[in-house]
């Protein structure tokens, strides 16, 4: 029998997001969680009958949701849904079972790198049948609704075994506890030559792998340490928690500082990384080597041919904005087309469906390829395991190959947290105001050769997305890219992306810091950080 229930309207979502994240005590007021995931499915067209995919990160308030997702699924007239076991699925996992299972699209609970517990984040995504997230114009539709709905439909039915694999009738719906970890191993059995990393491995090479008490424990423990037969303990903190043991499930020199010390340290293993809260992002490590994300993609995107799912070469390579240009050296001595979006991985879902990009990143840890519609973590650990099964050097003699060739992009990001949003919106608007007088200026001896704010024209759809950063391009291939953070939940944050080139024949430095001490004196003469923000120094540098 459906229930009809009345709730207050609220508005909450923040628009152009692309899910709902707030904090655990908000989503446990009455009839929150429900009005948003009611407010997708009004917005949906077409579902009756169909399936949904279901499962989340795991993190505290993740079993709830789903039992009211799944009641609430069959009151709208799904025909089946499709929920990982003890409710876990990653991110690229759920994107996988979307595609693979042909689904409508699915739900997926998580507050990606954030913490867990009941005083921190939670959140909900809606995910169409690609298997990526929804484009703005679903958002902007689910979160119009958001502000004036007021009822939504369930079923009153005992919760479903999520311990349990098989499939129930939940008020006529079919709903399958599928597997989480099977389906994604299989895809990854299929892009890469698992028997080259088990030899890699059997000869000696050492990994860790750092799942941070989040999703991809037992993805890791399944596919590194049972199919490619890496020791017992090369997977560490592997057992997914609510509160993913009281530390933020995000793989950076703060939050994976372990793992650094560890891949740094005496005796270190030859390859190290990590994944975040809900499986998407990665950290590459080697012996006293960290692989920036723009550097990893660049590499990725030079070797992936090495891997039998990516042998016939690539259809082009697409990063945000932001990162480095050090995929547009590969993209040029591949003769490949090089795409450039905007921050946030929904830009790349219409190059990866037209078959214009097969590989994509953006400089937040985040790489994937057009195997899912969702950037994978471990994806990226896998496509690199088996470009070093290959070339058989360390990870630290294939980026010194790879500067060599390519040259290389010296690259950091600046963040200033927590700032005040009129003094951050301030800053913007009056360096937007100057963009078009700073050609040919100099700035700490640098020539400026370009300065402009990003728009990005959609080549698939036509959609045009404006205000995507200030960006100021200094003659030798130096950049300096402003903007402000659209995911940051307390005031602004404002994001200052620092990048030098050095050709091959250069002399390289080494040091990231001293290479870019005068783009950040320059960042400052350009914009007033500190004049604007009262801050002389950023809170975070990755
Ligand atoms: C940040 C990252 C961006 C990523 C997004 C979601 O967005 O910079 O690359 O896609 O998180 O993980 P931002 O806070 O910069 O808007
Ligand atoms: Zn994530």
């Amino acid at each position: 029998m459906t229930l009809t229930i009345a709730t207050t309207p609220f508005a909450d979502q923040k628009p152009g997001t692309s899910g709902l994240r707030k904090k655990v005590r908000v989503f446990q007021q009455p009839n929150y969680a429900e009005n948003f995931v009611q407010s997708v499915f009004d917005v949906l067209e077409g579902y009756a009958g169909q399936t949904l995919v279901l499962g989340g990160d795991g993190r505290f308030l993740n079993r709830e949701v789903i039992q009211t997702a799944i009641r609430m699924a069959a009151a709208n007239g799904f025909g089946r849904v499709l929920v990982g076991l003890r409710g876990i699925l990653s991110t690229p996992a759920a994107s996988n079972v979307i595609r693979k299972y042909e689904a409508f699209g699915g739900l997926v609970l998580s507050a990606s790198h954030n913490p867990g517990g009941p005083d921190e984040d939670f959140g909900i995504k809606y995910n169409i049948g690609n298997g990526g997230p929804a484009p703005e114009k679903i958002t902007d539709a689910i979160y119009a609704r958001t502000k004036v709905i007021d009822r939504y439909l369930t079923v009153d039915a005992p919760d479903v075994d999520l311990d349990c694999l098989g499939e129930t009738l939940v008020a006529g719906m079919i709903v399958a506890v599928i597997d989480p970890v099977a389906d994604y191993a299989e895809l990854m059995e299929q892009l890469f030559d698992f028997d080259a990393i088990r030899d890699l491995i059997a000869g000696g090479f050492r990994l860790s792998f750092d799942a941070m008490h989040a999703v991809t424990g037992p993805y890791a423990q399944e596919i590194l340490e049972r199919r490619l037969g890496a020791s017992a303990g090369t997977v560490v903190n592997g057992t997914p928690l609510p509160d993913f043991g009281g530390h933020h499930p995000d793989p950076n020199t703060v939050h994976a500082h372990e793992l650094f010390e560890r891949m740094f340290g005496a005796d270190a293993p030859d390859f190290g990384a990590a994944s975040d809260g809900d499986g998407d992002r990665n950290l590459i490590l080697g012996r006293n080597i960290f692989v920036t994300p723009s550097d990893s993609l660049a590499a990725l995107a030079a070797n992936a041919h090495l891997a039998p799912g990516y042998a016939c070469g690539l259809r082009g390579i697409a990063r945000s904005m932001p990162t480095s240009a050090a995929a547009d050296r590969v993209a040029q001595a591949l003769g490949l087309p090089l795409h450039e979006t905007p921050t946030g991985w929904k830009f790349f879902g219409n190059l990866l469906d037209a078959g214009m990009a097969t590989i994509c990143g953006e400089e937040s840890a985040g790489t994937g390829s057009n195997h899912v519609r969702e950037k994978d973590g471990l994806w990226a650990i896998l496509l690199w395991l088996n470009i070093l099964a290959v070339r058989r050097e360390s990870v630290a003699a294939i980026m010194e190959s790879h500067w060599a060739r390519f040259g290389r992009n010296y690259y950091a990001r600046h963040d200033y947290e927590g700032v005040d949003a009129v003094a951050a919106e301030r800053l913007i608007a009056e360096l937007r105001a100057a963009l078009s007088i700073l050609v040919g200026r100099m700035v700490q001896g640098l020539t400026v050769v370009s300065a402009d704010e990003f728009e990005y024209l959609d080549p698939v759809d036509g959609s045009l997305s404006r205000n995507q950063g200030l960006r100021v391009q200094f003659e030798g291939g130096a950049r300096i890219v402003f903007r402000l953070s659209g995911t940051g939940t307390s005031g602004a944050t404002l994001r200052v992306y620092l990048e030098r080139y050095e050709w091959p024949d250069g002399i390289l430095d080494a040091d990231t810091t001293v290479a870019l001490i005068d783009l950040v004196a320059a960042a400052d003469d350009l914009a007033g950080i500190t004049r604007h923000t009262g801050r002389s120094a950023p809170s975070v540098i990755t």
